[in-house]
């Protein structure tokens, strides 16, 4: 099995250093547009090797997209980060540039990867790589839930003072301040969370969750990677493995939610195919009006992007 990661910047070389110390493929080809950091990146992860005992071979290639050539899964990370006092939809102008032509050159040499969008704003970017790729919705998905839902996790963790490992939770929506943590759908070692946690403290930790990406800008002056490198690996490795695990993913929405051509977060089904399934979860009134809310703002970027794509 063959990854490429596009971008070899903080969450594209964190991504490659993650599916190299987990072993997950053989081959992963790191591309970056500026000159040698793609190389230097792979060089650094490969000379780990001996250290950590994996035998996965990173590669590093300027530009270089014949190297990427028959990728089976391809991560795309290139683009701005946010700094702070930024949105993430400020990034749109470039980065839609930065997806698009990224996307044409992948699929000319990976007509049947999968693409796994990271690039902010992300669902609209995932939107972008779908539109540019041609690809089928299961073949082009964003990274996004995953991480949030890790945020979420590792705050109810530390306030319950229980291990992350007990903490399931399921979150919808947009990668934004309106993604929609369902608390109904948290349970810590199977018991629900609202047994275990105030509804002010659930409420808090809710309202953290959603500007967790915010914190991490202010606090590092860019916007985080650890988690977010190790979120889009372990979508790659939910697919080449055939893993079937339900993760929150952006699709683009067909239908399911009473929501149509929107991409937006859901639970699906991730195995060798891409997105195997979208599970419908039945919502109550409070959580459909989240998702709606969720819905009109990505909706909104969606509009700036075909904007953007007319003027050309
Ligand atoms: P970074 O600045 O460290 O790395 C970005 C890399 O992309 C740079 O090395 C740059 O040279 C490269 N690049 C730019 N244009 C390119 C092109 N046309 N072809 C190939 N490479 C190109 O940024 P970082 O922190 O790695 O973030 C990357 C993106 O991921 C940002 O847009 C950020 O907002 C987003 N992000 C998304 C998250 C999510 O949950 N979906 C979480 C964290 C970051
Ligand atoms: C994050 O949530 C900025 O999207 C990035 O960390």
């Amino acid at each position: 099995m063959k990854v490429t990661v596009v971008g070899a910047g903080n969450v594209g070389s964190t991504c490659a250093d993650t599916l190299a110390v987990r072993e997950v493929v053989n081959e992963v080809i790191l591309l970056d547009i500026k000159d040698g950091i793609a190389e230097g990146k792979a060089l650094d992860i490969w000379q780990k090797a001996p250290i950590i005992g994996y035998d996965t071979r990173t590669v590093g290639v300027t530009n270089d997209y014949a190297r990427t050539a028959g990728s089976d899964v391809v991560v795309i990370t290139s683009g701005l980060p946010r700094k702070p006092g930024m949105t993430r939809d400020d990034l749109i102008q470039i980065n839609a540039g930065i997806v698009k032509s990224v996307t044409e050159n992948i699929i000319k040499y990976s007509p049947k990867a999968i693409l796994i969008i990271v690039s902010n704003p992300l669902d609209v970017m995932t939107y972008q790589a779908h539109i540019t790729s041609g690809f089928p919705r299961t073949r082009v998905m964003g990274m996004a839930g995953i991480l949030d839902t890790a945020r979420y996790r590792a705050f109810l963790s530390e306030a319950l003072d229980i291990s992350q490992k007990e903490i399931q939770a399921m979150l919808l929506g947009g990668h934004g301040d309106t993604m929609v943590p369902l608390t109904r759908y948290t349970t810590v070692g199977g018991i629900p969370i609202t047994e275990l946690l105030s509804e002010d403290k659930l409420n808090a930790i809710v309202e953290r969750t959603k500007a967790g990406g915010g914190e991490l800008v202010k606090l590092i002056g860019t916007s985080a990677w650890h988690a977010p490198g190790a979120a889009a690996a372990q979508m790659v490795e939910a697919i080449v493995k055939n893993q079937r695990r339900i993760f929150p993913v952006c699709i683009q929405l067909q239908g399911e939610y009473g929501i149509d051509n929107c991409y937006l977060g859901v639970p699906v089904v991730l195995g060798k195919n891409g997105i195997e399934q979208v599970v419908e979860l039945h919502l109550n009134d409070k959580e459909m009006s989240m998702m709606r809310t969720s819905e009109g703002h990505v909706r909104e970027v969606m509009n700036v992007l075909d904007k953007l794509n007319k003027n050309e």
